[in-house]
């Protein structure tokens, strides 16, 4: 099976699996990425009367608006029944690495507001430990070598995201070879650098649902 039919397929599974949360009057939480968009196809095409949505990026927003389903401001709804999104890298604990398509913040502001995350991937995601995919770290832009010279104390091998501004207008490093053995304590450390927004790990608050599409079904792990 293409990976584009397995991230239809657990887009498909994620929305049977929420879809007693959505409704005229419950606002949700939708991330960003290629497996996001088919969610939000899915979600758009059952026709099911929604309340709206709360959007990781301005390209989510595009999307759900091109269907006519409301963009919600976190600010009003409070916390979320419910927060679908992919990821980069998931692990055996269902810690995450985001942020490949630059929306890492706002996934982790919306993931931190949601009462249930379901994380959606194909199994190629799925790791014994994090670190193949580069972390991605937003950055504010003065900070960037700041920023860089700090990850490279903690191990990493930092590259400048060349042409790419976030939706909160700042950088992206990605780094390398990182040894990702403890991602709580990784998470936290390097989010304690001046000038780092937030980085794409999400271990301090990791998905409490991963569903992943194999070539022949749905993996459910919680
Ligand atoms: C965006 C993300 C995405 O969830 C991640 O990059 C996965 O994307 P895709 O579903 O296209 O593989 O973190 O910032």
């Amino acid at each position: 099976m293409s990976q584009d039919a397995k991230k239809r397929r657990v887009a498909e599974a994620a929305f049977e699996k929420v879809r007693h949360l959505i409704d005229s009057e419950t606002p949700i939480g939708i991330g960003t990425g290629s497996t996001a968009n088919c969610f939000i196809d899915v979600l758009a095409e059952s026709k099911i009367q929604v309340l709206g949505a709360v959007a990781s990026s301005e390209a989510t927003a595009e999307r759900l608006e091109h269907y006519g389903i409301a963009l919600l401001d976190l600010n009003a709804t409070g916390t979320l029944p419910v927060y679908v999104d992919g990821a980069d890298e998931a692990d055996t604990n269902l810690n995450l690495i985001k942020g490949g398509g630059a929306a890492l913040t706002r996934e982790k502001i919306i993931a931190e507001a949601s009462a249930q995350f379901v994380c959606i991937a194909d199994d190629s995601k799925y790791v014994d430990l994090l670190g193949r995919f580069p972390l991605p770290v937003e950055v504010i832009p003065l900070a960037r070598s700041l920023v860089g010279r700090a990850l490279v104390e903690l191990g990493g091998d930092p590259e400048y995201r060349q042409g790419i501004v976030t939706d909160n207008g700042n950088l992206i490093l990605d780094v390398h070879g990182m040894c990702i053995n403890d991602p709580k304590s990784l998470e936290l450390a390097i989010n304690q650098i001046p000038g780092v927004v937030t980085c794409g790990l999400f271990a301090k608050r990791p998905a409490d649902v991963l569903l992943l599409a194999s070539d022949k079904d749905i993996l459910e792990f919680s």
